[in-house]
């Protein structure tokens, strides 16, 4: 992928739809202070908000993405959401896999498998959410669950040409905590995504099509230091996202 950084805000289930068109408004006041925006600006809203906030942001350059997705385009799925349907409503990525749906509504990696495949079917990024709990990172298999999740999420994807995929590496343990990891560390679980990704795709493709990103109480006062790190290409976001100001100095941060 390009060399942009990108900068993903995932609101979670915090804001009401009215709440989330007035974050959306303050987010591109504070946005086009940003001259030039370069960095990636992806919004993540609840489901009833994507279509408000699609209509607020179509002028701007920031993307919209949904935070889950079912696996099949339409059909009799009470409650489901299509990924087709995002996709006509503006979406241009959706988060898969995030640790707290693998928690709370038992996910597994291989229905991950089946989301990511349907959302690059559905001409959508997938964003891939990775990431030890901490009883995993006790016992010294940090390494192993991540590659396995990584492993398992892919199975069977072909990338085609115009195929884009995010992985975002989330220790589980850190999300929400105020306590990110060390940068360094965070670099050496990329690597090892990074390794992953080379026994599935040509290199080429890993380094055109695929960005690896950081998610886990990223703040405007340690942004920094994840960004530099060589094989960090982005963030991902929850508290920090939902406040225009901070967001606002994240991408800041983030603009190359
Ligand atoms: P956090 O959440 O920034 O609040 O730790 C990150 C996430 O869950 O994606």
């Amino acid at each position: 992928m390009d060399k942009q950084k990108i900068v993903i805000a995932n609101w979670k289930m915090n804001l009401s739809p009215a709440d989330s068109l007035n974050l959306a408004e303050a987010i591109i006041t504070k946005l086009a202070e940003i001259k030039p925006l370069q960095a990636q600006t992806v919004l993540c809203p609840d489901f009833l908000s994507l279509s408000g906030v699609a209509q607020k942001i179509k002028e701007q350059s920031i993307s919209l993405g949904a935070q889950d997705c079912f696996w099949e385009p339409s059909g009799a799925y009470t409650g489901e959401v299509s990924p087709q349907f995002l996709r006509e409503l503006g979406c241009a990525y959706v988060i898969i896999g995030h640790s707290e749906r693998r928690q709370y509504m038992a996910e597994t990696d291989e229905q991950i498998n089946l989301k990511v495949k349907a959302a690059l079917a559905n001409s959508l990024i997938p964003v891939i959410c990775v990431g030890e709990t901490f009883e995993e990172r006790q016992e010294g298999n940090k390494d192993f669950v991540i590659s396995q999740q990584v492993s398992v999420a892919l199975k069977g994807v072909k990338l085609l040409d115009q195929d884009k995929v995010i992985i975002a590496y989330e220790p589980v343990w850190v999300i929400g905590s105020g306590q990110a990891v060390a940068p360094e560390e965070a670099e050496h679980a990329h690597r090892v995504i990074r390794q992953v990704l080379i026994d599935h795709f040509s290199i080429n493709a890993v380094n055109g099509q695929i960005k690896i990103i950081y998610g886990g109480s990223v703040k405007p006062n340690n942004v920094g230091n994840f960004l530099i790190q060589p094989a960090i290409d982005g963030i991902l976001v929850g508290g920090a996202s939902l406040e225009a100001e901070s967001f606002a100095e994240l991408v800041k941060q983030a603009n190359l």
